[in-house]
């Protein structure tokens, strides 16, 4: 995720926001740069690559003042290079503008302002922040932020200043995260608190719809949308540097697994026509012709991304009948698979390269077979060699065992699903649009989920000492299933296995013996008879099972012997919903055994090598 910095105060700034921006690394970016007012004119500098291309370039030619911002960039709207890194100006040069999310009309204002004749040089959303701001202003840049700020929509933190009013240092937040640090004579903006702990632990936690102004003496609050003034405590921190970086959680995983939300609410963001409770997928280059022309669709990718496939599988059939078939990308490559013209190649990457997905992604691309991307990634090799790119805006993910990746993928896919639906009109408009409605509340209802983790937290502390288990549904509760028995072997090491519930009579049976824990995913009401049955089989056998429902159900708890209740959607939304347990159920498990959560044994984040 991208990182802001800025400093007002008496000191270097420079300095200061290049010490705070190394302070943000782990999140990880791929350009930096810096303003700064020199006292005369605001001057900045910025670079594609590791922060140390930028200290070089500031070594030779140094930024001096005391009043400055600066970013690490996670490419989105446009790809890695100096033209789109932060920060951005007018075409004065007198705003500056460093910006982390999404502005999701900026588009609109965009046309608006080349109408005007204002000229772009980057792709950039956050650029034309810039040019409105110089657009609106009326000499007083409190007030322009704030009218700025109300025509722009999405989710998004900033880091502003002008050399109209270099005495002041401007901060708004809706949704992506923005603290100030308050010090003695100086003052301090961050999109995290690792970024200025070294100067002071007292810092002021902005809330959604709050702007930040900073002098050297003081700091103000304001709400954006009535301008009053806001009164809050001053947050003092505690945290070490390592603990900061986490978020104050334990883990980079925790910290994952709580930033679903956003993670979904950010990939879904910009992809809806509200008017028309549709999909709009710009990014894509091909045709609705194209698009429908595709009789057969491959799915290829590895671990969690290809657990995210078999979901996808499921939606995209049921939306719009046409057969998808999910490849291991190790498998895939050696196979010599059946494509014709009409065949489409979807590939998953968090990372964008997975070496095994590189090479099926090249094999099938010299079929001459169409080749869209799902990655986190931009300027990863898979966007960079796929014909087609949808990424999933879940910013970097640490952790060796992946969870936000993998809703966020789940959810590219039902974007994806429905809009070739609509592209082939499998799906009337008020089909599509009820999915729609149903999606956007998908952020809220894992919020809900997070909520209420003690069941979860009580059954993984209860399985530590087993040596085996297993997890058994039906559709896409057995793609669900798959992924948290994955996620349960990757950090807690105990052996599971995932079954198809109406597969377990030819063989696995076998093993269920007394106190054998399984986890059921009743989830589909249309399997929910079938499920039942199977559950009874296995408590015949003597297992302990923890059943997961749809909220409302009150059936399950008489067969089962704990229930974990799932906020009530759509059934064929239920995947984004029954994965979090599931991967709490591992990060409690995995706690509960001691082992080291971020990085488990024998594995790594990115696997580059076949
Ligand atoms: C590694 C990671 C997994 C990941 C898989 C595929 O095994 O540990 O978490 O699912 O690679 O990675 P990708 O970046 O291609 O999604």
């Amino acid at each position: 995720m991208c990182g802001i910095v800025g400093y007002i105060g008496e000191k270097n700034a420079q300095q200061i926001i290049v010490e705070g921006l190394r302070k943000l690394e782990y999140r990880g970016y791929d350009s930096a740069g810096v303003a700064v007012w020199t006292g005369t004119e605001l001057l900045l500098d910025k670079a594609e690559g590791r922060l140390a291309v930028l200290e070089e370039r500031l070594r030779q030619k140094p930024l001096s003042g005391s009043l400055g911002i600066g970013h690490t960039r996670w490419a989105t709207h446009g790809k890695p290079s100096d033209e789109n890194a932060h920060p951005h100006t007018d075409q004065s040069g007198a705003f500056a503008v460093v910006h982390n999310g999404i502005i999701e009309n900026y588009l609109a204002i965009k046309e608006e302002l080349l109408a005007k004749g204002y000229t772009f040089k980057s792709e950039t959303d956050t650029e034309v922040i810039a040019h409105l701001l110089a657009d609106m202003y009326d000499g007083d840049l409190v007030s322009t932020v704030k009218r700025a700020v109300q025509r722009m929509r999405g989710a998004y933190a900033l880091g502003i200043m002008s050399a109209h009013e270099p005495d002041k240092l401007v901060a708004v937040r809706l949704a992506s995260p923005l603290i100030v640090g308050v010090g003695s004579g100086e003052n301090f903006i961050g999109s995290d608190i690792p970024a200025i702990l070294e100067h002071t632990r007292d810092v002021y936690i902005l809330n959604e719809g709050e702007m930040a102004v900073l002098t050297r003496s003081g700091v103000e609050l304001l709400s954006v949308e009535s301008g009053e003034r806001i009164e809050r405590e001053l947050f003092h921190v505690e945290w070490d540097l390592v603990q900061a970086e986490k978020g104050g959680y334990d883990s980079f995983m925790l910290k994952e697994i709580f930033e679903q939300p956003q993670a979904v609410r950010d990939t879904i963001g910009p992809r809806i026509d509200e008017a028309n409770k549709r999909v709009v997928l710009p990014e894509l280059k091909m045709s609705d012709e194209e698009l429908a022309s595709f009789d057969r669709i491959y799915i290829v990718a590895c671990g969690t991304s290809m657990h995210a496939g078999l979901v996808g599988k499921e939606l995209i059939e049921k939306l719009t009948r046409v057969p998808v078939e999910v490849a291991i990308a190790s498998e895939f490559r050696y196979r010599d698979p059946i494509v014709t013209p009409r065949t489409l190649m979807i590939v998953i990457s968090q990372s964008g390269e997975t070496a095994d997905t590189l090479a099926a992604l090249r094999e099938a691309k010299q079929k001459g077979v169409k080749v869209l991307a799902i990655t986190n990634v931009v300027g990863s090799s898979v966007s960079r060699e796929a014909d087609e790119v949808l990424f999933t805006w879940a910013g970097p993910e640490v952790a060796v065992a992946s969870t936000k990746a993998y809703t966020s993928q789940v959810v590219v896919l039902y974007l994806f699903g429905l809009y070739l639906a609509q592209a082939k009109g499998t799906q009337t408009t008020e089909q599509i649009a009820e999915v729609v409605e149903q999606l956007q509340q998908l952020p809220a209802k894992i919020t809900a989920v997070l909520q209420d983790t003690d069941g979860v937290r009580r059954f993984a502390e209860s399985i530590k000492d087993v040596t085996s288990l297993f997890f058994i549904g039906r559709g896409l509760d057995y793609a669900v299933s798959l992924e948290g028995s994955l996620k349960l072997k990757e950090i807690s090491y105990i052996h599971s296995e995932a079954y198809a519930a109406g597969e377990l009579k030819h063989g696995t049976l076998a093993l269920i013996e007394e106190d054998v824990p399984v986890i059921a995913l009743v989830t589909q009401p249309d399997l929910y008879d079938k499920m039942i049955s199977n559950i009874v089989e296995v408590k015949a056998r003597g297992a302990r099972v923890l059943g997961f429902a749809q909220e409302g159900d009150t059936e399950l708890a008489k067969t089962v012997d704990q229930v974990v209740h799932i906020p009530a959607t759509l059934p064929f939304l239920s995947p984004v919903l029954t994965v979090i347990p599931l991967q709490l159920l591992a990060y409690y498990a995995s706690v509960a055994r001691g082992n080291d959560v971020d990085k488990p044994r024998n594995l790594a984040k990115s696997v580059t090598v076949e």
